[in-house]
């Protein structure tokens, strides 16, 4: 086992986090292969980044997409299931089922993303509508039947807030054993993003992500720990203009919608890619480093509302009774993260 506040390289103009990393260790997330793909629901609220994950479950040879379920998050929910339905028109998966989820949170009160993500979840880029409507059954049916129907466990990553998963897990419990992993986006060991203490998707339903971690499901929390590592910038461009499918000038559309957006609040021309990071863990190995923590979530209304907060020493936890119940991505290969999106836009018409 390696220490990796003394073997991580960090990109210098990132810095270093905010606390002390746990030593990596082997993932426990099941990983896709050629020769047997691994079955995957997608639960998202798209979302610029959304779209570009959405991008790799359909494109990657290592991932079987049984399901797109929306739920509400950086847009109103209406928004991100005609996202949902439209983006997979676009990358040629017209077939893959779309159901929409819930409306908002658990409870507390509504928040959106829109200030990132623009009113309609994907910036200014309007895409041809969808020729299709969404699965009437609705999102956590939706789930249920195709995780009962599947002849092997389905992972699912959710890259939105844990509203719908929360919804499963409680009234489908009898199903908890057939979901082989919870590849979530969310959450952070370190600092937020909506607000000091909270990232997005955890602060948007923290009832629910308490639901989730305390599920006993396998999970692995793709938080900004590593996703703030997974950037691009303006150099990714001419690379997605190379290519000749009209899927890659969308791509290229929506990253220049976040980098006009993150210079004009002082940040640089560059965007975290956050969702992408969990799609592509379930397909690449040795992409994303984790270690293992107890994380748990504050649920409260104080001002750690939606707070990760991660426990990896070791004599507090068996002093506490706590077993680890997550692997928290901490490390990424940032070139070859960029090298894999603009070979999963290769992959698309
Ligand atoms: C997360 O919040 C959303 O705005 C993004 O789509 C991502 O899932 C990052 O904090
Ligand atoms: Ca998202």
């Amino acid at each position: 086992r390696r220490v990796l506040f003394r073997s991580m390289s960090v990109d210098p103009k990132v810095g270093w986090p905010t606390f002390q990393h746990a030593p990596l260790v082997a993932r426990s997330a099941p990983l896709g292969t050629v020769a047997r793909p691994l079955p995957l629901i997608v639960d998202s609220d798209p979302g610029l980044d959304d779209a570009l994950a959405i991008a790799a479950a359909v494109a990657r040879p290592e991932l079987n997409l049984l399901a797109v379920t929306s739920v509400g998050g950086n847009a109103d929910v209406h928004h991100c299931t005609e996202n949902a339905l439209r983006l997979l028109q676009l990358y040629g998966a017209s077939d893959v089922p779309v159901a929409e989820g819930a409306v908002g949170p658990l409870s507390g009160p509504l928040e959106r993303a829109t200030e990132v993500h623009g009113e309609g979840g994907l910036g200014k880029t309007v895409l041809p509508p969808a020729q299709r409507r969404p699965d009437p059954e609705g999102a956590v049916a939706l789930m249920a039947r195709l995780i009962a129907a599947s002849p092997e466990p389905v992972a699912v990553a959710p890259i939105g807030p844990l509203t719908n998963i929360a919804l499963l897990i409680r009234s489908y419990p009898h199903l908890a054993s057939k979901i082989s992993h919870l590849c979530l986006m969310g959450g952070s060991v370190g600092e937020g993003n909506s607000s000091a203490s909270a990232e997005f998707n955890i602060f948007a339903d923290p009832v629910a992500a308490e639901i989730v971690f305390l599920s006993g499901i396998s999970i692995t929390m793709i938080g900004l720990d590593v996703t703030h590592h997974a950037w691009v910038d303006r150099s990714i461009l001419p690379r997605l203009a190379a290519l000749p499918g009209r899927s890659a000038k969308v791509a290229a559309e929506l990253l220049t919608y976040s980098f006009e957006r993150s210079a004009g609040w002082g940040q640089g021309e560059r965007m975290a890619i956050h969702d992408l990071v969990a799609v592509l863990h379930l397909a690449i190995p040795d992409l994303v480093g984790v270690a293992r923590y107890y994380i748990e979530v504050d649920a409260t209304s104080g001002p750690a509302r939606g707070r990760t907060i991660g426990d990896a020493w070791k004599h507090r936890l068996v002093r506490d009774g706590r077993v680890p119940n997550a692997d928290v991505g901490l490390t990424i290969d940032r070139e070859r993260f960029a090298d894999l999106l603009v070979d999963t836009y290769a992959k698309l018409p």
